[in-house]
């Protein structure tokens, strides 16, 4: 059962989202819960969102470390129309999410390919995107996008300490998670609603605008079957795939690690 409100979110979840917003004090990942309910039938723009995660996750298997009074993990329902719109709403998702992060905090953030929400020289990370779908194939029939963000230092483990960073260090000042959530729900809408409109080209371009210091001209090193691999980035295109020049010509890249030379600092 979900649990009340706390008066941070009860002050800023508009009365007519409550029936499609659950709040839990703890929970094992919210991203399993939003699954479920999309399962069991939720409407489109059902948010699930936990103070504390036992069992959060990340991409390619990690871990998400997800602290009592620390982040925002929530993850929100989208049922796409067609196949085309699911296949970029990660993209889709970090154009809202930067957005309402700059929105609600004044603090510009940078999205860093595919999922990450970074800020600063070198890099740091300051959230992250999971997006899971529920059935597969041409029967997927919901996506839940889940959002982590650093809200507070205590968000991240001290080992990564040097790549990560959190919105109120940035800012050296709280910040009202409330807000951020509230204009999170709204840019995700926003961006949704582009894309069942069929602006599939707005939010990938949308998308290169927040995320340019890595696109054009970036040099990039990723593992290819075991081999070290190096190239220089041209774009995105319209599938969300990392367009790499290389050795042998132009390489597309849809999953796995990249490594920004100049701008990571890994
Ligand atoms: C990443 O950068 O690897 C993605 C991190 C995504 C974490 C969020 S927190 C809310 C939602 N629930 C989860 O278990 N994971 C996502």
């Amino acid at each position: 059962m979900p649990d009340e409100l706390p008066p941070d979110l009860a002050h800023a979840i508009p009365a007519g989202r409550r029936g499609r917003f659950e709040y839990f004090a703890e929970i094992g990942s919210t991203n399993d819960r939003a699954i479920a309910l999309a399962l069991e039938g939720a409407p489109e723009g059902t948010a699930v969102l936990a103070d504390t995660q036992r069992a959060g996750r990340g991409r390619r298997g990690r871990d998400w470390h997800s602290p009592p009074g620390a982040g925002l993990y929530m993850s929100v329902i989208v049922r796409p129309a067609e196949r085309d719109e699911w296949t970029i709403v990660t993209l889709a998702a970090g154009v809202a999410a930067a957005r309402a992060v700059t929105a609600a905090t004044g603090l510009p953030i940078e999205l860093k390919w595919p999922n990450d929400l970074v800020i600063g020289r070198p890099w740091r990370k300051a959230g992250g995107l999971l997006c899971e779908s529920v059935g597969s194939g041409a029967n997927v029939d919901a996506v839940v996008v889940g959002i982590g963000l650093n809200l507070r230092p205590a968000a991240y483990p001290a080992e990564i300490a040097r790549r990560a960073t959190s919105i109120e260090t940035e800012l050296g000042r709280a910040v009202d998670r409330g807000a951020i959530v509230a204009m999170l729900l709204d840019e995700l809408d926003r961006v949704v609603t582009q894309l069942r409109a069929g602006d599939r080209a707005g939010v990938c371009e949308a998308w290169r605008q927040l995320a340019a210091a890595g696109l054009r001209g970036a040099p990039v090193r990723w593992h290819d079957q075991g081999r070290d691999r190096a190239g220089v980035v041209r774009g995105i295109d319209d599938d969300g795939a990392l367009v790499v020049a290389a050795e042998g010509g132009l390489v597309r890249i849809v999953s796995g690690e990249v490594t920004w030379e100049r701008l990571s600092s890994d």
